[in-house]
Protein backbone atom coordinates (compact mmCIF):
# COMPACT_ATOMS: atom_id res chain seq x y z
CA UNK A 1 0.00 0.00 0.00
CA UNK A 2 1.38 3.40 -1.49
CA UNK A 3 0.55 6.62 0.94
CA UNK A 4 2.87 9.42 1.93
CA UNK A 5 0.98 11.54 4.09
CA UNK A 6 3.65 14.31 4.02
CA UNK A 7 3.98 14.26 0.22
CA UNK A 8 2.22 17.76 -0.98
CA UNK A 9 0.24 17.34 -3.51
CA UNK A 10 -1.18 21.14 -3.45
CA UNK A 11 0.72 23.01 -5.48
CA UNK A 12 -0.34 26.91 -4.98
CA UNK A 13 -2.38 26.84 -7.70
CA UNK A 14 -4.48 24.31 -6.82
CA UNK A 15 -5.04 26.33 -3.09
CA UNK A 16 -6.25 29.15 -5.29
CA UNK A 17 -10.05 30.11 -5.51
CA UNK A 18 -11.41 32.03 -7.96
CA UNK A 19 -11.30 35.36 -6.14
CA UNK A 20 -7.84 35.00 -5.73
CA UNK A 21 -6.13 35.19 -8.86
CA UNK A 22 -6.22 37.29 -11.73
CA UNK A 23 -8.55 40.11 -10.51
CA UNK A 24 -9.43 42.28 -13.35
CA UNK A 25 -6.86 40.24 -15.72
CA UNK A 26 -8.26 40.16 -19.29
CA UNK A 27 -6.40 37.68 -20.40
CA UNK A 28 -8.72 35.25 -20.70
CA UNK A 29 -11.05 34.57 -24.08
CA UNK A 30 -13.98 36.73 -23.16
CA UNK A 31 -16.48 33.81 -25.04
CA UNK A 32 -19.57 35.43 -24.27
CA UNK A 33 -19.23 39.16 -24.73
CA UNK A 34 -18.08 38.73 -28.50
CA UNK A 35 -19.70 40.44 -30.70
CA UNK A 36 -18.83 38.69 -33.41
CA UNK A 37 -19.71 35.24 -32.26
CA UNK A 38 -23.36 36.91 -31.23
CA UNK A 39 -24.09 37.89 -34.55
CA UNK A 40 -25.62 34.93 -35.30
CA UNK A 41 -28.25 35.13 -32.53
CA UNK A 42 -31.01 37.63 -33.19
CA UNK A 43 -30.71 41.58 -32.44
CA UNK A 44 -32.63 42.00 -28.98
CA UNK A 45 -30.01 39.32 -27.65
CA UNK A 46 -26.85 40.71 -28.82
CA UNK A 47 -28.33 43.84 -27.33
CA UNK A 48 -29.12 42.65 -24.26
CA UNK A 49 -25.86 40.90 -23.67
CA UNK A 50 -23.87 44.18 -25.26
CA UNK A 51 -25.76 46.07 -21.99
CA UNK A 52 -25.09 43.26 -19.70
CA UNK A 53 -21.94 43.62 -20.10
CA UNK A 54 -21.72 47.46 -19.43
CA UNK A 55 -24.01 47.00 -16.67
CA UNK A 56 -21.60 44.39 -14.78
CA UNK A 57 -18.36 44.75 -15.79
CA UNK A 58 -16.01 45.24 -12.40
CA UNK A 59 -19.14 46.53 -10.87
CA UNK A 60 -18.63 43.56 -8.04
CA UNK A 61 -15.13 42.88 -9.17
CA UNK A 62 -15.42 39.24 -10.93
CA UNK A 63 -12.57 37.83 -12.08
CA UNK A 64 -12.51 37.80 -16.10
CA UNK A 65 -11.01 33.79 -16.55
CA UNK A 66 -11.47 31.70 -19.39
CA UNK A 67 -13.70 28.48 -19.67
CA UNK A 68 -11.44 26.05 -18.57
CA UNK A 69 -9.95 28.17 -16.01
CA UNK A 70 -13.69 28.26 -14.35
CA UNK A 71 -13.84 24.20 -15.00
CA UNK A 72 -10.60 23.37 -13.11
CA UNK A 73 -11.68 25.67 -10.23
CA UNK A 74 -14.97 24.19 -9.65
CA UNK A 75 -13.38 21.01 -10.15
CA UNK A 76 -11.04 21.40 -7.83
CA UNK A 77 -13.22 23.11 -5.18
CA UNK A 78 -15.15 19.89 -5.22
CA UNK A 79 -12.07 17.67 -4.28
CA UNK A 80 -11.55 19.80 -1.36
CA UNK A 81 -14.20 17.92 0.84
CA UNK A 82 -14.61 14.27 1.70
CA UNK A 83 -17.33 12.45 0.22
CA UNK A 84 -18.86 8.60 -0.26
CA UNK A 85 -17.94 9.52 -4.19
CA UNK A 86 -14.01 9.68 -3.51
CA UNK A 87 -13.21 7.66 -0.33
CA UNK A 88 -14.69 5.22 2.46
CA UNK A 89 -16.86 7.57 4.69
CA UNK A 90 -17.75 5.62 7.60
CA UNK A 91 -19.67 7.78 9.61
CA UNK A 92 -21.59 5.28 12.21
CA UNK A 93 -25.03 5.86 12.89
CA UNK A 94 -25.39 7.61 9.35
CA UNK A 95 -25.30 5.16 6.96
CA UNK A 96 -23.72 6.74 4.42
CA UNK A 97 -23.59 4.38 1.62
CA UNK A 98 -23.20 4.88 -2.19
CA UNK A 99 -25.65 6.37 -4.14
CA UNK A 100 -26.15 5.16 -7.30
CA UNK A 101 -25.96 7.40 -9.94
CA UNK A 102 -28.85 6.28 -12.05
CA UNK A 103 -31.08 7.57 -8.66
CA UNK A 104 -29.69 10.95 -9.84
CA UNK A 105 -30.35 10.34 -13.65
CA UNK A 106 -34.57 9.60 -12.58
CA UNK A 107 -34.90 12.17 -10.43
CA UNK A 108 -33.60 14.92 -12.85
CA UNK A 109 -36.39 13.11 -15.58
CA UNK A 110 -38.39 15.68 -16.97
CA UNK A 111 -41.25 14.10 -16.64
CA UNK A 112 -40.60 14.58 -13.21
CA UNK A 113 -38.98 17.79 -12.99
CA UNK A 114 -41.50 19.97 -14.95
CA UNK A 115 -44.79 18.49 -12.81
CA UNK A 116 -46.10 20.96 -9.64
CA UNK A 117 -48.83 19.46 -7.14
CA UNK A 118 -50.68 22.20 -8.34
CA UNK A 119 -51.23 20.75 -11.77
CA UNK A 120 -54.87 18.69 -11.91
CA UNK A 121 -54.67 15.15 -10.75
CA UNK A 122 -55.48 13.48 -14.41
CA UNK A 123 -51.75 15.27 -14.81
CA UNK A 124 -50.12 13.73 -12.03
CA UNK A 125 -50.77 10.02 -12.65
CA UNK A 126 -47.91 9.26 -13.03
CA UNK A 127 -45.86 10.81 -10.40
CA UNK A 128 -48.81 9.58 -7.58
CA UNK A 129 -48.66 6.26 -9.11
CA UNK A 130 -44.80 5.91 -7.72
CA UNK A 131 -45.56 7.20 -4.56
CA UNK A 132 -48.22 4.48 -4.27
CA UNK A 133 -45.45 2.48 -5.62
CA UNK A 134 -43.34 3.15 -3.18
CA UNK A 135 -45.76 3.09 -0.38
CA UNK A 136 -46.52 -0.74 -0.82
CA UNK A 137 -42.45 -1.83 -1.20
CA UNK A 138 -41.99 -0.28 2.57
CA UNK A 139 -45.38 -1.84 3.40
CA UNK A 140 -43.96 -4.96 2.39
CA UNK A 141 -40.98 -4.61 3.84
CA UNK A 142 -41.92 -3.06 7.24
CA UNK A 143 -45.23 -5.41 7.79
CA UNK A 144 -47.05 -2.59 8.18
CA UNK A 145 -50.46 -1.99 6.33
CA UNK A 146 -50.15 2.24 5.66
CA UNK A 147 -47.33 4.26 4.59
CA UNK A 148 -46.91 7.89 4.69
CA UNK A 149 -44.12 9.80 2.59
CA UNK A 150 -44.60 12.87 4.34
CA UNK A 151 -42.14 13.75 6.76
CA UNK A 152 -39.04 15.50 6.02
CA UNK A 153 -36.93 13.50 7.80
CA UNK A 154 -36.10 10.69 10.81
CA UNK A 155 -36.54 13.68 13.00
CA UNK A 156 -39.78 15.01 11.38
CA UNK A 157 -41.46 11.75 10.97
CA UNK A 158 -40.46 10.96 14.74
CA UNK A 159 -42.56 14.00 15.04
CA UNK A 160 -44.94 12.72 13.52
CA UNK A 161 -45.23 9.76 15.16
CA UNK A 162 -45.83 10.76 18.82
CA UNK A 163 -48.10 13.59 17.61
CA UNK A 164 -50.38 10.35 16.77
CA UNK A 165 -49.77 8.15 20.33
CA UNK A 166 -50.82 11.51 21.89
CA UNK A 167 -53.75 12.12 19.60
CA UNK A 168 -54.88 8.73 20.29
CA UNK A 169 -54.55 8.99 23.81
CA UNK A 170 -56.45 12.40 24.11
CA UNK A 171 -59.22 10.39 21.82
CA UNK A 172 -59.49 7.83 25.40
CA UNK A 173 -59.57 10.81 27.42
CA UNK A 174 -55.84 9.92 29.04
CA UNK A 175 -53.39 12.74 30.27
CA UNK A 176 -50.31 10.99 29.06
CA UNK A 177 -47.11 13.41 29.32
CA UNK A 178 -44.13 11.15 29.62
CA UNK A 179 -42.27 9.13 27.45
CA UNK A 180 -39.41 6.28 28.00
CA UNK A 181 -35.91 6.51 25.99
CA UNK A 182 -32.91 4.22 26.68
CA UNK A 183 -30.00 6.29 27.13
CA UNK A 184 -28.31 4.93 23.80
CA UNK A 185 -30.88 6.88 21.70
CA UNK A 186 -29.90 9.43 18.90
CA UNK A 187 -30.28 13.07 20.12
CA UNK A 188 -33.56 13.20 17.86
CA UNK A 189 -35.60 11.24 20.26
CA UNK A 190 -35.14 13.05 23.41
CA UNK A 191 -35.66 16.17 21.46
CA UNK A 192 -38.46 15.11 19.65
CA UNK A 193 -40.24 15.01 23.09
CA UNK A 194 -39.33 18.17 23.49
CA UNK A 195 -40.93 18.80 20.42
CA UNK A 196 -44.07 17.27 21.90
CA UNK A 197 -44.02 18.82 25.55
CA UNK A 198 -43.31 14.83 26.94
CA UNK A 199 -40.93 14.55 29.66
CA UNK A 200 -38.08 12.26 29.19
CA UNK A 201 -37.79 9.34 31.15
CA UNK A 202 -34.48 7.63 30.74
CA UNK A 203 -33.94 4.18 30.86
CA UNK A 204 -30.29 3.24 31.82
CA UNK A 205 -29.44 -0.06 29.87
CA UNK A 206 -27.74 -2.85 31.13
CA UNK A 207 -24.14 -4.03 31.17
CA UNK A 208 -24.53 -5.71 27.39
CA UNK A 209 -25.97 -2.35 26.21
CA UNK A 210 -29.95 -3.85 26.19
CA UNK A 211 -32.72 -1.79 27.25
CA UNK A 212 -33.81 -3.44 30.87
CA UNK A 213 -36.94 -5.00 31.46
CA UNK A 214 -36.80 -4.35 35.10
CA UNK A 215 -36.09 -0.31 34.19
CA UNK A 216 -39.40 -0.68 31.82
CA UNK A 217 -41.26 -2.35 34.34
CA UNK A 218 -40.49 0.56 36.79
CA UNK A 219 -41.21 3.05 34.60
CA UNK A 220 -43.97 2.45 32.68
CA UNK A 221 -47.24 4.06 34.00
CA UNK A 222 -50.48 5.29 33.51
CA UNK A 223 -49.10 8.61 32.79
CA UNK A 224 -46.65 7.57 30.25
CA UNK A 225 -47.57 7.77 26.44
CA UNK A 226 -45.14 4.85 25.79
CA UNK A 227 -41.45 3.96 24.54
CA UNK A 228 -38.91 4.99 21.71
CA UNK A 229 -36.84 2.35 21.22
CA UNK A 230 -34.52 1.79 17.94
CA UNK A 231 -33.93 -1.31 16.86
CA UNK A 232 -30.70 -2.14 16.56
CA UNK A 233 -29.81 0.24 19.08
CA UNK A 234 -26.95 2.83 18.42
CA UNK A 235 -24.64 0.33 19.42
CA UNK A 236 -25.59 -2.18 16.55
CA UNK A 237 -27.59 -4.02 18.77
CA UNK A 238 -30.27 -6.03 18.51
CA UNK A 239 -32.96 -5.51 21.11
CA UNK A 240 -33.98 -9.32 21.39
CA UNK A 241 -36.39 -9.01 24.53
CA UNK A 242 -38.95 -6.01 22.02
CA UNK A 243 -41.42 -8.72 22.20
CA UNK A 244 -41.53 -8.84 26.36
CA UNK A 245 -40.98 -4.76 26.35
CA UNK A 246 -43.89 -4.09 23.99
CA UNK A 247 -45.99 -6.55 25.64
CA UNK A 248 -45.54 -4.32 29.35
CA UNK A 249 -45.81 -1.16 27.13
CA UNK A 250 -49.52 -1.96 25.52
CA UNK A 251 -50.87 -3.92 29.04
CA UNK A 252 -50.19 -0.44 30.25
CA UNK A 253 -52.49 1.22 27.58
CA UNK A 254 -48.93 2.88 26.06
CA UNK A 255 -47.76 2.51 22.51
CA UNK A 256 -44.22 1.70 21.16
CA UNK A 257 -42.49 3.94 18.44
CA UNK A 258 -39.78 2.09 16.22
CA UNK A 259 -37.02 4.21 15.20
CA UNK A 260 -35.96 2.42 12.04
CA UNK A 261 -33.18 4.91 11.13
CA UNK A 262 -31.16 1.69 11.33
CA UNK A 263 -33.19 -0.53 9.05
CA UNK A 264 -29.88 -1.31 7.24
CA UNK A 265 -29.14 -4.16 9.56
CA UNK A 266 -32.29 -5.68 9.59
CA UNK A 267 -33.64 -5.78 6.47
CA UNK A 268 -35.90 -8.51 5.03
CA UNK A 269 -34.85 -10.73 8.36
CA UNK A 270 -37.05 -8.70 10.75
CA UNK A 271 -40.27 -7.54 10.04
CA UNK A 272 -40.93 -3.92 12.50
CA UNK A 273 -45.02 -4.68 12.17
CA UNK A 274 -44.75 -8.22 13.72
CA UNK A 275 -42.57 -7.15 16.74
CA UNK A 276 -44.37 -4.45 18.64
CA UNK A 277 -44.25 -1.18 17.16
CA UNK A 278 -47.41 0.60 16.83
CA UNK A 279 -45.34 3.21 14.23
CA UNK A 280 -42.02 3.06 12.83
CA UNK A 281 -40.15 5.39 10.66
CA UNK A 282 -38.11 5.04 7.67
CA UNK A 283 -34.96 7.24 6.95
CA UNK A 284 -35.27 6.57 3.07
CA UNK A 285 -32.19 9.01 2.92
CA UNK A 286 -30.15 6.72 4.81
CA UNK A 287 -31.55 2.73 4.17
CA UNK A 288 -32.24 3.53 0.62
CA UNK A 289 -29.37 5.58 -0.93
CA UNK A 290 -30.10 8.96 -1.34
CA UNK A 291 -27.32 11.90 -0.78
CA UNK A 292 -27.67 13.19 2.45
CA UNK A 293 -26.30 14.94 5.71
CA UNK A 294 -25.97 18.58 6.96
CA UNK A 295 -29.58 18.72 7.81
CA UNK A 296 -31.36 17.28 4.58
CA UNK A 297 -32.83 16.74 2.26
CA UNK A 298 -34.65 13.11 3.41
CA UNK A 299 -37.56 11.27 3.52
CA UNK A 300 -38.76 9.74 7.06
CA UNK A 301 -41.65 7.66 5.69
CA UNK A 302 -43.50 5.95 8.38
CA UNK A 303 -45.78 2.93 8.67
CA UNK A 304 -48.50 2.27 11.45
CA UNK A 305 -51.17 -0.15 12.43
CA UNK A 306 -54.52 0.11 12.88
CA UNK A 307 -54.66 1.52 16.07
CA UNK A 308 -53.27 4.53 14.87
CA UNK A 309 -54.27 4.85 11.09
CA UNK A 310 -56.73 7.21 11.34
CA UNK A 311 -54.42 9.81 13.05
CA UNK A 312 -51.82 10.12 9.80
CA UNK A 313 -50.99 13.26 8.48
CA UNK A 314 -53.02 13.90 5.24
CA UNK A 315 -52.86 14.20 2.14
CA UNK A 316 -52.85 10.27 1.69
CA UNK A 317 -53.21 9.02 -1.32
CA UNK A 318 -56.14 6.34 -2.71
CA UNK A 319 -56.41 4.13 -5.36
CA UNK A 320 -59.42 3.42 -6.92
CA UNK A 321 -60.84 0.41 -8.91
CA UNK A 322 -60.00 2.18 -11.93
CA UNK A 323 -56.39 2.52 -11.32
CA UNK A 324 -57.23 6.32 -10.90
CA UNK A 325 -55.19 8.10 -8.14
CA UNK A 326 -56.53 10.61 -6.24
CA UNK A 327 -56.30 12.16 -2.69
CA UNK A 328 -58.09 11.41 0.16
CA UNK A 329 -58.79 14.82 2.41
CA UNK A 330 -61.30 13.64 4.77
CA UNK A 331 -60.16 12.40 7.51
CA UNK A 332 -61.56 14.11 10.82
CA UNK A 333 -59.01 12.63 13.16
CA UNK A 334 -55.91 13.39 11.28
CA UNK A 335 -53.26 15.24 12.99
CA UNK A 336 -53.02 17.38 10.16
CA UNK A 337 -50.64 18.43 7.39
CA UNK A 338 -47.23 18.66 8.67
CA UNK A 339 -45.65 19.69 5.30
CA UNK A 340 -46.46 21.02 1.80
CA UNK A 341 -47.86 18.81 -0.91
CA UNK A 342 -47.02 15.04 -1.22
CA UNK A 343 -43.23 15.17 0.92
CA UNK A 344 -39.90 15.41 -0.74
CA UNK A 345 -40.48 14.28 -3.61
CA UNK A 346 -36.97 14.48 -5.18
CA UNK A 347 -35.56 12.13 -2.59
CA UNK A 348 -38.88 9.51 -2.49
CA UNK A 349 -37.68 9.11 -6.45
CA UNK A 350 -34.16 8.45 -5.59
CA UNK A 351 -35.52 5.76 -3.01
CA UNK A 352 -37.70 4.09 -5.21
CA UNK A 353 -35.27 3.81 -7.88
CA UNK A 354 -32.95 2.18 -5.29
CA UNK A 355 -35.47 -0.42 -4.43
CA UNK A 356 -36.64 -0.74 -7.65
CA UNK A 357 -33.47 -1.74 -9.16
CA UNK A 358 -32.18 -3.91 -6.25
CA UNK A 359 -35.35 -5.51 -6.05
CA UNK A 360 -36.04 -7.88 -2.87
CA UNK A 361 -33.18 -10.49 -3.28
CA UNK A 362 -30.73 -8.16 -3.52
CA UNK A 363 -32.04 -5.78 -0.63
CA UNK A 364 -31.66 -8.35 1.32
CA UNK A 365 -28.25 -8.96 0.64
CA UNK A 366 -27.18 -5.82 1.33
CA UNK A 367 -28.27 -6.49 4.75
CA UNK A 368 -26.23 -9.23 5.49
CA UNK A 369 -23.24 -7.22 3.42
CA UNK A 370 -23.84 -4.21 5.96
CA UNK A 371 -23.62 -6.83 8.98
CA UNK A 372 -20.71 -8.81 7.76
CA UNK A 373 -18.49 -5.86 6.40
CA UNK A 374 -19.19 -4.63 10.26
CA UNK A 375 -17.77 -7.16 11.91
CA UNK A 376 -15.27 -8.09 9.78
CA UNK A 377 -13.67 -4.86 10.81
CA UNK A 378 -14.57 -5.22 14.48
CA UNK A 379 -12.99 -8.39 13.90
CA UNK A 380 -9.30 -7.27 12.38
CA UNK A 381 -9.62 -4.27 14.53
CA UNK A 382 -10.18 -5.78 18.52
CA UNK A 383 -6.33 -6.90 18.85
CA UNK A 384 -5.58 -3.44 19.28
CA UNK A 385 -8.89 -0.84 20.12
CA UNK A 386 -11.17 -1.43 23.01
CA UNK A 387 -14.58 -3.18 22.36
CA UNK A 388 -16.70 -2.03 25.33
CA UNK A 389 -19.69 -4.39 24.33
CA UNK A 390 -18.59 -7.81 23.97
CA UNK A 391 -22.18 -9.14 22.54
CA UNK A 392 -22.75 -9.57 18.77
CA UNK A 393 -23.30 -6.17 17.11
CA UNK A 394 -24.84 -5.82 13.63
CA UNK A 395 -23.87 -3.08 10.79
CA UNK A 396 -22.06 -1.00 13.24
CA UNK A 397 -18.93 -1.22 15.59
CA UNK A 398 -18.39 0.55 18.61
CA UNK A 399 -14.49 0.88 19.66
CA UNK A 400 -13.35 3.17 22.10
CA UNK A 401 -10.15 5.32 22.81
CA UNK A 402 -9.43 3.25 26.11
CA UNK A 403 -6.69 1.42 25.18
CA UNK A 404 -5.04 4.68 22.93
CA UNK A 405 -5.79 6.46 26.58
CA UNK A 406 -3.83 5.08 28.51
CA UNK A 407 -0.62 4.15 26.02
CA UNK A 408 -0.22 7.35 24.54
CA UNK A 409 -2.78 9.65 25.62
CA UNK A 410 -4.48 10.02 22.39
CA UNK A 411 -8.41 10.53 22.60
CA UNK A 412 -11.03 9.63 20.33
CA UNK A 413 -10.88 12.98 18.54
CA UNK A 414 -7.18 12.93 17.87
CA UNK A 415 -7.36 9.58 16.17
CA UNK A 416 -10.88 11.00 13.79
CA UNK A 417 -7.83 13.76 12.82
CA UNK A 418 -5.47 11.60 11.70
CA UNK A 419 -7.50 9.66 9.83
CA UNK A 420 -8.23 12.42 7.75
CA UNK A 421 -4.71 12.40 6.96
CA UNK A 422 -4.98 9.13 4.99
CA UNK A 423 -8.24 10.90 3.13
CA UNK A 424 -10.57 8.53 5.52
CA UNK A 425 -13.40 10.68 6.78
CA UNK A 426 -13.61 10.59 10.39
CA UNK A 427 -16.48 7.73 12.33
CA UNK A 428 -18.95 9.55 14.44
CA UNK A 429 -16.93 10.17 17.99
CA UNK A 430 -18.19 10.63 21.52
CA UNK A 431 -21.43 9.08 20.72
CA UNK A 432 -23.32 7.10 21.48
CA UNK A 433 -22.79 9.02 25.10
CA UNK A 434 -23.22 6.25 27.66
CA UNK A 435 -19.63 4.86 26.06
CA UNK A 436 -16.38 7.56 27.68
CA UNK A 437 -14.40 7.95 24.30
CA UNK A 438 -16.84 6.49 21.83
CA UNK A 439 -15.73 5.56 17.80
CA UNK A 440 -18.58 4.39 16.06
CA UNK A 441 -18.04 3.04 12.84
CA UNK A 442 -20.36 2.09 9.96
CA UNK A 443 -18.84 1.17 6.79
CA UNK A 444 -22.37 0.25 4.96
CA UNK A 445 -22.81 -2.36 2.45
CA UNK A 446 -21.01 -0.90 -0.19
CA UNK A 447 -17.61 -0.81 0.65
CA UNK A 448 -15.48 -3.54 -1.16
CA UNK A 449 -12.95 -5.47 0.72
CA UNK A 450 -10.31 -3.74 -0.49
CA UNK A 451 -11.45 -0.34 1.05
CA UNK A 452 -12.23 -2.28 3.98
CA UNK A 453 -8.72 -3.77 4.55
CA UNK A 454 -7.58 -0.28 3.60
CA UNK A 455 -9.70 1.27 6.17
CA UNK A 456 -8.82 -1.38 9.00
CA UNK A 457 -4.23 -0.74 7.92
CA UNK A 458 -4.86 3.25 8.39
CA UNK A 459 -6.57 2.36 12.10
CA UNK A 460 -3.84 -0.30 12.76
CA UNK A 461 -0.98 2.09 11.74
CA UNK A 462 -2.86 4.47 13.92
CA UNK A 463 -2.77 2.03 17.10
CA UNK A 464 1.05 1.51 16.05
CA UNK A 465 2.09 5.06 16.05
CA UNK A 466 0.27 5.71 19.26
CA UNK A 467 2.35 3.59 20.85
CA UNK A 468 5.65 4.79 19.18
CA UNK A 469 5.49 8.06 18.19
CA UNK A 470 2.28 9.22 19.55
CA UNK A 471 2.61 13.15 18.72
CA UNK A 472 2.33 12.48 14.82
CA UNK A 473 -1.47 11.55 16.34
CA UNK A 474 -2.26 13.95 18.49
CA UNK A 475 -0.67 16.65 16.26
CA UNK A 476 -2.92 15.83 12.97
CA UNK A 477 -3.96 16.44 10.75
CA UNK A 478 -0.66 17.23 8.98
CA UNK A 479 -1.75 18.00 5.72
CA UNK A 480 -4.82 20.63 6.87
CA UNK A 481 -4.48 22.74 10.05
CA UNK A 482 -6.98 21.66 13.10
CA UNK A 483 -9.75 23.29 13.69
CA UNK A 484 -11.44 24.72 16.93
CA UNK A 485 -14.44 22.71 16.75
CA UNK A 486 -16.24 24.83 19.31
CA UNK A 487 -15.20 27.86 18.17
CA UNK A 488 -16.06 26.53 14.90
CA UNK A 489 -19.83 26.03 15.32
CA UNK A 490 -20.01 29.64 17.34
CA UNK A 491 -18.03 32.15 14.66
CA UNK A 492 -17.96 30.32 11.37
CA UNK A 493 -15.59 32.22 9.24
CA UNK A 494 -17.75 31.77 5.73
CA UNK A 495 -15.12 33.03 3.53
CA UNK A 496 -12.03 31.65 1.87
CA UNK A 497 -9.17 33.07 3.55
CA UNK A 498 -5.60 31.56 2.28
CA UNK A 499 -3.71 30.10 5.42
C1 LIG B 1 -30.95 6.21 15.19
C2 LIG B 1 -31.33 7.50 14.52
N1 LIG B 1 -32.53 8.04 14.78
C3 LIG B 1 -32.92 9.18 14.21
C4 LIG B 1 -32.11 9.85 13.30
C5 LIG B 1 -32.57 11.15 12.74
O1 LIG B 1 -32.74 11.12 11.36
P1 LIG B 1 -32.65 12.46 10.52
O2 LIG B 1 -31.23 12.88 10.52
O3 LIG B 1 -33.15 12.10 9.17
O4 LIG B 1 -33.54 13.48 11.19
C6 LIG B 1 -30.85 9.32 12.99
C7 LIG B 1 -29.96 10.01 12.05
O5 LIG B 1 -28.87 9.65 11.76
C8 LIG B 1 -30.45 8.11 13.62
O6 LIG B 1 -29.25 7.55 13.38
Amino acid sequence: MIFDVNKNFCTSQYNKLIFEYKKNNKSGIDLYFDNDLLKISNDEIIKFLGNQKKNTSNNIQLPELSEVEVCRHYTRLSTKNFCIDTNTYPLGSCTMKYNPKINEWVARLSQFSIIHPYMPLEKLQFSLSILWDLQQWLSTISGFDTISLQPSAGAHAEFTGIMMMKAAALLKNEKRNKILIPDTAHGTNPATANMTNLEVVTLKSNENGYISISEVMKKMDTNTLGIMITNPNTLGIFEKEIKQISNIIHERGGYLYGDGANLNAIMGKITPGKIGFDVFHFNLHKTFSTPHGGGGPGCGAIGVNNKLNKFLPHPIINKSNNDFFSIDKNRPYSIGMIRTFFGNFSVILRAWTYIRTMGTENLFKATEMAVLNANYIRAKLSTEYYIPYKNDSLHEIILSDKNQKTIGNVSALDIAKRLTDFNIHPPTIYFPSNISGAIMIEPTESESREDLDYLCYVFLKIAEEVKTNPLIVKNAPHNRSRLDEKKAIKNPILKWETI
